[in-house]
């Protein structure tokens, strides 16, 4: 049985750049009816004692894209904040290291969200080598998949900017980057910050750091 988790803010925090109105829908609803479909879909079924990200890499068909979706607009409601923030020194440096600087990761953030064709997501993620890339990803199709660490997501389905940029967007994606919760991209860098969680497969693995954050404070 899976939960949806509180959003991690008001429902009217984070305008003006994205309403509330933005919010009843794309929380309540559909961020809602992903988890009403998984329970369905997993009840009486071996996912139904599994963790979610157990669950996304076991998974296919319906089943996957339900708990994918899950925990997409999980990490993206935590990649939010109405509050100023800013990288940690360590996340920075490496930023630095891997994209030339803050400022280059946002332009080349924007562009493979502008350009990814159709509904998806891009994110910052962790490579096995401990290296920092975009990633674009179509649909419901998750970093975890391909055994990348998450550290950022903006979701870029219409859903998620219509109301607000009608069919801009890249303002929505300009904007967001200034709602960024560095907090939680620095705190999910530390934490995976090893090859630990490359290749584990089950997420109640106490050596696992990223069933750690999946079932911290953060999420559940
Ligand atoms: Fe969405």
């Amino acid at each position: 049985m899976i939960e949806l988790p509180k959003l991690p803010f008001a429902d009217n925090a984070l305008e003006p750049f994205i309403s509330e109105e933005t919010i009843q829908y794309h929380y309540y609803k559909h961020h809602a009816t992903y988890v009403n479909k998984l329970n369905e879909l997993i009840k009486g079924t071996k996912y139904d004692e599994l963790s979610l990200s157990s669950i996304i890499r076991d998974s296919d068909g319906a089943v996957f894209n339900n708990a994918a979706q899950v925990f997409n607009h999980t990490f993206y409601w935590n990649s939010l904040t109405n509050e100023s923030k800013t990288p940690s020194e360590k996340l920075l440096a490496k930023i630095e290291d891997d994209f030339g600087s803050l400022e280059s990761l946002k332009e080349e953030f924007i562009k493979a969200g502008t350009t990814l064709f159709g509904s998806g997501w891009v994110w910052l993620v962790r490579e096995a080598g401990g290296k920092l890339s975009l990633k674009q990803t179509q649909n419901a199709d998750t970093p975890l998949s391909s055994n990348l660490v998450p550290l950022l997501v903006c979701d870029v389905w219409e859903h998620a900017y219509y109301i607000d940029y009608r069919n801009v967007r890249p303002k929505y994606l300009e904007e967001f980057w200034a709602y960024i919760n560095w907090d939680f991209v620095s705190e999910t860098y530390d934490k995976t910050d090893n090859d630990v969680f490359i290749g584990t497969e089950v997420c109640n693995d106490i050596h696992d750091p990223f069933c750690d954050i999946l079932q911290s404070k953060v999420f559940y």
